[in-house]
């Protein structure tokens, strides 16, 4: 038996599922045609698109932003202010920006800090194998954080940390036109629901519109919040059934 097909067991059996018979279900979408890419042509190295830290002065040059890879270089060029003094880069996304799928986490943590991906630590080990366990792989969704830099020793964030944040969550959100949406822990839920409380939210599936358009979310319990606590993995379980079937209706 191979390693992932082992792990996969391990992680039904932590829930108490006896047979794993779980049918691969496609969920990448055909492919888009690409975006009209916005940048120069400039031989010169062109100025950052965005240099403050002020949310709302941020707005303006997002709005000329047309593709993710213009949207990640920005990224790397913008000043966060503290943000991103403490962190060693911008973490932007993983995974396949053509799923049906966006997978929205916290904040990136030491190892995501180094690799600049998120969700490559040991929480999002136990989320790839939460969503491997409904046969999504890798290439079935497109993970990103509301949060794009380290914090410090991974303290929560702030409602100041979280508005630098928004914009780029925003259009990153816009560019990405996922299917629907996984708001991973109660902080992403919070920030993009306005609902406090994952203990009573999990599972259930709300409206967020995000630049016009409105996508259906559901909220999960965060990966390192269950393994702290193993015994809320049936319920993970449940509320990632209720995501494979939506996933399929859409
Ligand atoms: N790593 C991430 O990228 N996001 C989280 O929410 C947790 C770990």
């Amino acid at each position: 038996m191979d390693a992932a097909l082992r792990s996969l067991l391990d992680w039904y059996a932590s829930m108490g599922v006896d047979v794993p018979k779980v049918p691969p279900v496609r969920v990448s979408r055909p492919k888009r045609r690409a975006l009209p890419d916005t940048r120069t042509t400039s031989s010169t190295p062109s100025k950052p698109a965005i240099n403050t830290a002020l949310p709302t002065r941020v707005a303006p040059a997002l709005s000329k932003i047309r593709t993710l890879d213009t949207l990640k270089e920005a990224m790397i060029s913008y000043d966060a202010g503290a943000l991103s003094d403490t962190a060693r880069q911008p973490v932007f996304a993983r995974g396949n920006p053509e799923a049906k799928l966006m997978v929205i986490g916290e904040a990136p943590g030491r190892e995501e800090d180094i690799q600049g991906k998120p969700f490559i630590g040991p929480a999002g080990q136990l989320l790839d194998r939460m969503l491997g366990a409904i046969a999504l792989g890798e290439d079935d969704f497109y993970a990103t954080n509301v949060i794009n830099w380290r914090l410090p020793k991974n303290r929560n964030p702030t409602p100041d940390d979280l508005s630098i944040c928004r914009p780029f969550l925003e259009k990153h959100i816009e560019l990405a036109q996922p299917k629907a949406l996984l708001l991973v822990g109660g902080i992403s839920m919070t920030a993009l629901t306005g609902m406090t409380g994952i203990m009573k939210n999990h599972g259930q599936w709300q409206d967020v519109t995000i630049a016009g358009t409105t996508y259906p979310a559901m909220s999960l319990y965060h990966p390192a919040f269950l393994l702290r606590r193993p015994e809320l993995k049936k319920d993970a379980w449940r509320d990632l059934l209720s995501l494979r079937e939506k996933l399929l209706s859409l």
